[in-house]
C-alpha cells in the first residue's frame, strides 16, 4: 500500500476534526426528542461519503431511522465489499457520571471521550478515511458499498424490509464489520460468532392505586415485592434460566472448539481488576467467555416503581415495571424465545397481582465459519499491521442486521472490530484509543486487496 502510513500521520488532525463533528450529533435512536438529529446525523454521513469520493449517496427513507447508502463501483468483474456502521448511539445517562460531556468530543490519555467514540462513529469512520486513502490514490482493488444505518441500538425494526425491497443495490460479495472489539489489547480478533437478543418489559400491577402501607401492608401484595419475587425465580442455584424450554434449541459446542476457546488470551484476574469485582457469577460448569460467548443468559436492565425520591414515603405502589433482555445463541430463535417467556411469567405470577409482557425488540444471533476466504483475507490484513494472526472470537454482543443480511440477502458478514473491552460502550465515559482508530484505517485497505487476490484466484 503506497504511502499508507504517511497518508495517515499527514491528515491525522483532520481525521480527527471531521470524526469530532460527527460525535458533536447526538444522535441517540431509542429518543424520539432527537428525530431531528437522526436525520442530521444521516446528512452527515451521506455529504462525507460524496466528499470521500463515493458515488451514488444518498439518505434513504425507511419506516425508521433513515440509511445512508453510496458505493464506488470500479470494475463489474471485481468483486463488492459492503461496509456495514451504524451512525445511531445508546443513551447517555446517568450524565453525572461523565468526565467530560459525552457529545463534546475530548483527548485525553491517548483517548477520544464521547458518546459513539467505539461504538459505532469511530469504527464506522474508519471506514470512510481508509476508503478516502484508497480512493484518492487510485487503488481501490474492488467495488465497495457503504450501507450506514440508523437504528441497530434499538434492533434495526426496518431493516428486515429494507434488504427485502433493496436486493439489487445492496448485492455484494462480502459484508464488511467494524462494530466489534478485540479479545485484548494488541491481539487482532475476528468475530466468530454474536448472540442473539430477545427484550422485554413487563409490568405487575397489584391495588387500583398506590395504598397507605401501614392500612394495607401485609394484607395487599406488593407489585414490587412480587415482582422481585418473580425476577429471582427466573434463575436457578446453577445460574440456568428457569423459563420452560428456554434451553430447547440450544446447541452444546463440541468438547474441541471449547479447548480452541480456552486458548484465547484472557486474563480473568485483570478482566475483575478492570471491573472492581472479587468475583465473577455465572451457569454453573461454563468458563467466563464460554458464558458469553456460546451460553445465553438473561438481565434485568431496569426496575422501578413506588417511591424513589429523596426522604420516605409510606405507600404500597400500585405497580411495578422491569425491562429484562435475553442474550441468546445461535439456534435460538428470539421469537419464540419472547413468547416462552411471556407464558412462564404469567404462569409464575400469583392471582393477586396482574401481568403485562411487552416485546421491545429482538434479533437473531450469527456464526461465521472461520474456514472462508474472508477470514482469510482479514486474517492477512491484521497481520500486515499487527504483525500477528487474528484470533476467532465469539462475542457476546448482538448486531440483529448481520443475521438479516444472511437472510435477505444470502450474504456473509466478515466482523473486523478494534474496539477494547475498557472502551466502555453504553456506559458513562465512552472511549476509544487513538491507536486503535489509527491501526483501524491501516489494516482496512489491506483487506480489501488481500480479500480480492484470494477471490480472484
Ligand atoms: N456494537 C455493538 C455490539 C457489539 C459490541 C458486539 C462489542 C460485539 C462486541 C452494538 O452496537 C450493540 O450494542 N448492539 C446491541 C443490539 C441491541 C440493542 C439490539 C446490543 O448488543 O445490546
Ligand atoms: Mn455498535
Ligand atoms: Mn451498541
Amino acid at each position: 500500500m503506497k504511502d499508507l502510513k504517511n497518508y495517515i500521520e499527514t491528515n491525522r488532525e483532520r481525521f480527527l476534526n471531521e470524526l469530532f463533528e460527527l460525535l458533536r450529533i447526538p444522535s441517540i435512536s431509542s429518543k424520539e426528542a432527537h428525530k431531528e438529529d437522526m436525520i442530521k446525523a444521516a446528512e452527515w454521513v451521506k455529504d462525507k461519503l460524496a466528499a470521500d469520493g463515493a458515488e451514488n449517496a444518498e439518505v434513504l427513507s425507511t419506516n425508521g431511522h433513515p440509511v445512508v447508502y453510496a458505493d464506488k463501483m470500479v470494475d463489474p468483474s471485481l468483486p463488492t465489499v459492503l461496509v456495514y456502521g451504524h451512525y445511531d448511539v445508546q443513551p447517555v445517562e446517568p450524565l453525572e457520571l461523565w468526565k467530560s460531556k459525552p457529545f463534546e468530543p475530548e483527548i485525553r490519555d491517548g483517548k477520544i471521550w464521547a458518546r459513539g467514540a467505539d461504538d459505532d462513529k469511530g469504527q464506522m469512520y474508519m471506514h470512510f478515511k481508509a476508503f478516502e486513502y484508497l480512493n484518492s490514490t487510485n487503488q481501490l482493488p474492488c467495488n465497495i458499498k457503504f450501507m450506514i444505518e440508523g437504528e441497530e441500538e434499538i434492533g434495526s425494526p426496518s431493516l428486515g424490509a429494507f434488504c427485502e425491497a433493496n436486493k439489487e443495490k445492496l448485492k455484494c460479495d462480502v459484508i464488511l464489520v467494524s462494530d466489534t472489539a478485540m479479545i485484548a489489547k494488541d491481539f487482532p480478533s475476528i468475530t466468530t460468532g454474536l448472540r442473539g437478543l430477545s427484550y422485554v418489559e413487563v409490568k405487575v400491577k397489584g391495588p387500583k392505586r398506590d395504598l397507605h402501607s401501614g392500612l394495607f401492608g401485609g394484607a395487599v401484595a406488593n407489585p414490587i415485592n412480587i415482582l422481585c419475587d418473580m425476577i429471582s425465580s427466573l434463575t436457578d442455584e446453577k445460574n440456568r434460566i428457569t423459563v420452560k424450554g428456554f434451553y430447547d434449541d440450544v446447541l452444546e459446542i463440541p468438547e474441541n472448539e471449547r479447548k480452541e476457546m480456552a486458548k484465547a488470551p484472557f486474563n480473568l484476574e485483570e478482566y475483575k481488576k478492570e471491573l472492581d469485582i472479587e468475583e465473577v457469577y455465572g451457569e454453573e460448569g461454563y468458563t467466563t467467555l464460554e458464558r458469553v460467548g456460546i451460553r445465553p443468559s438473561l438481565d434485568v436492565n431496569g426496575i422501578w416503581g413506588g417511591h424513589t425520591e429523596k426522604g420516605a414515603k409510606t405507600v404500597l405502589p400500585s405497580e411495578a415495571h422491569a425491562k429484562i433482555s435475553m442474550r441468546l445463541v445461535p439456534n435460538q430463535d428470539s421469537k419464540k424465545i419472547t413468547e416462552l417467556f411471556g407464558k412462564h411469567f404469567k404462569a409464575i405470577a400469583p392471582k393477586s397481582v396482574k401481568v403485562d409482557v411487552e416485546f421491545l425488540h429482538g434479533g437473531e444471533g450469527y456464526v461465521a465459519p472461520s474456514d472462508t476466504v474472508e477470514f482469510q483475507a482479514a486474517s492477512k490484513a491484521f497481520e500486515e499491521t499487527f504483525g500477528q494472526k487474528a484470533i476467532p472470537v465469539k462475542s457476546g454482543g448482538s448486531i440483529p442486521i448481520i443475521a438479516l443480511f444472511e437472510k435477505a440477502l444470502g450474504v456473509k458478514s466478515i466482523l473486523m472490530g478494534f474496539g477494547l473491552e475498557s472502551d466502555a460502550i453504553h456506559s458513562p465515559n465512552e472511549n476509544y484509543p487513538l491507536d486503535n482508530f489509527f491501526k483501524g484505517i491501516e489494516t482496512i485497505p489491506y483487506f480489501y486487496k488481500h480479500y480480492t487476490e484470494m477471490k480472484g484466484k
